[in-house]
């Protein structure tokens, strides 16, 4: 028999539980032994739970446990998780998590100390999607070109919403919170930066980069609006939030933000809870990977499943799928010099004159505009929109900032990148 910890019983932390109870037939038959939870660890002991599990409310009950073989982290936070997750492998217990802010901070020093010790977190990308185990063992022998994929499923939620229902944002991200899919803080699924720990998660797979969120390009999709959505459905796309891995030579471009996306690419077709990632290789060529990208029983599936493979015996392979580092390391591209194409969204003031002095701060940056359309704003003002060619980020964000400062643009100007 296993005997497991679980270090959160909230969404994930309870699916895990229930779970383990429903499917207890399957579930030994694969692992080849019972698994049972010992204890459960939550903050609050006096709220009602929908679990059969016993519970404590001092994490050292499973820490200090010597029956306990592995800890299960579903607690959420970043330096919290990792002295507990820290402390349990000291204590030569195995780790299964989905914490991605977690790893998205500490991934390198856990695997060290995690050495031997099997250290397993498939839930912490794309939910129930088994992207972890297929890019660290089904796809080890590629090089891999580039990975891009909707990796927040709250995210994707809301912009699905947005552009089908024409709905608000707020309201919807209340619906995501009730459903189990957002984060504690949902900043971290709007602005992009859970995306981004993701990301970051499969980057070290797939090329051995150690960087942190501070490190990449992040936006979120804050500042979406429905005039955008109609712009991008009036030119043929549909507006994602993306996670971008590409090589780039000898460096790896990372970035997360919403981009305007063909809609008559698979990805653009990922719509919901619905998380889809692309990932390609040099030698098998482009994979595609779809399912549930958050939600409890979505999540604790793939949690089970590192806790099975923990059970049957053992560590697979090492916890970021390198045994020693790559000879022809890769560096993290810089982000001014990342190239795309751009959609900009421009408040301006309604008078003769003003697209040519828009026309010549992109001339100035060398940008080619590819597409303009005006549109009638509120009193004396147009909105412009327009899509560029490719151009390198540094001259974007020039043009951005002359714009800003020319007297007939009446706000901030807003940017998307376009992938296709
Ligand atoms: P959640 O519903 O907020 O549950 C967190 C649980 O941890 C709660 O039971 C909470 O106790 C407990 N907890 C938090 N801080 C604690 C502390 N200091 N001491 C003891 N217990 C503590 O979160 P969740 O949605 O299950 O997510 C858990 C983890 O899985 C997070 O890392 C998240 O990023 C990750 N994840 C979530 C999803 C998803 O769809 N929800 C998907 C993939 C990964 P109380 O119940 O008493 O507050
Ligand atoms: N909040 C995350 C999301 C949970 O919406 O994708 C899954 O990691």
């Amino acid at each position: 028999m296993i005997q497991i910890g679980i270090v959160g019983v909230g969404t994930v932390g309870a699916s895990v539980a229930r779970i383990l109870e429903e499917n207890q037939d399957i579930i030994t038959a694969r692992a080849g032994k019972e698994i049972r939870v010992r204890k459960g660890v939550v903050r609050n002991l006096s709220r009602a739970r929908d679990v059969a599990i016993p519970l404590t409310d001092d994490v050292d009950e499973i820490l200090d446990d010597p029956d306990i073989d592995i800890v299960v982290e579903l607690m959420g936070g970043v330096e919290e998780p990792y002295h507990v997750v820290k402390k349990a492998l000291e204590k030569g217990k195995a780790v299964v998590t989905a914490n991605k802010a977690l790893l998205a901070y500490h991934r390198y020093e856990l695997q060290d100390v995690a050495g031997d010790l099997p250290f397993e977190f498939e839930a912490s990308v794309a939910g129930g999607i088994p992207i972890i185990k297929a890019l660290r063992e089904g796809l080890s022998a590629n090089h891999i070109e580039s990975i891009k994929g909707i990796i927040n499923g709250t995210a994707n939620y809301i912009l699905t919403k947005m552009m089908t229902e024409g709905v608000d944002f707020g309201p919807v991200l209340k619906e995501a919170q009730a459903l189990g899919y957002a984060e504690a803080d949902p900043t971290f699924d709007i602005g992009g930066f859970d995306a981004a720990h993701k990301l970051l998660i499969l980057a070290s797979i797939a090329y051995g980069i150690d960087a942190k969120p501070e490190d990449i390009l992040i936006e979120g999709i804050e500042q979406v609006t429905q005039e955008d959505i109609a712009f991008a459905k009036e030119f043929g796309y549909t507006i994602k939030l993306l996670g971008i891995a590409k090589k780039v030579g000898e460096f790896v471009e990372l970035r997360v933000h919403p981009a305007l996306v063909p809609q008559r690419e698979m990805i653009a077709k990922v719509d919901g809870v619905m998380n889809g990632i692309s990932v390609i290789g040099d030698k098998v060529g482009e994979t595609m990977y779809y399912g549930p990208g958050a939600g409890g029983d979505a999540t604790a599936s793939a949690v089970i499943s590192d806790i099975i493979a923990i059970a049957r015996g053992g560590k697979s392979s090492p916890m970021l799928g390198f045994k020693r580092p790559l000879e022809s390391g890769l560096q993290l591209l810089e982000r001014d010099a990342i190239v795309s194409r751009y959609y900009l969204r421009l408040v301006v003031e309604d008078k003769p004159g003003v697209l040519a002095k828009v026309s010549q701060v992109m001339g100035e940056q060398k940008i080619s505009i590819e597409t303009m359309l005006q549109r009638p704003g509120e009193g004396e003002t147009a909105t412009l929109l327009l899509s560029t060619h490719r151009c390198e980020e540094r001259a974007m964000q020039q043009a951005l900032h002359a714009l800003f400062g020319l007297e007939s643009v009446k706000e901030r100007p807003v940017m998307f990148r376009i992938e296709r």
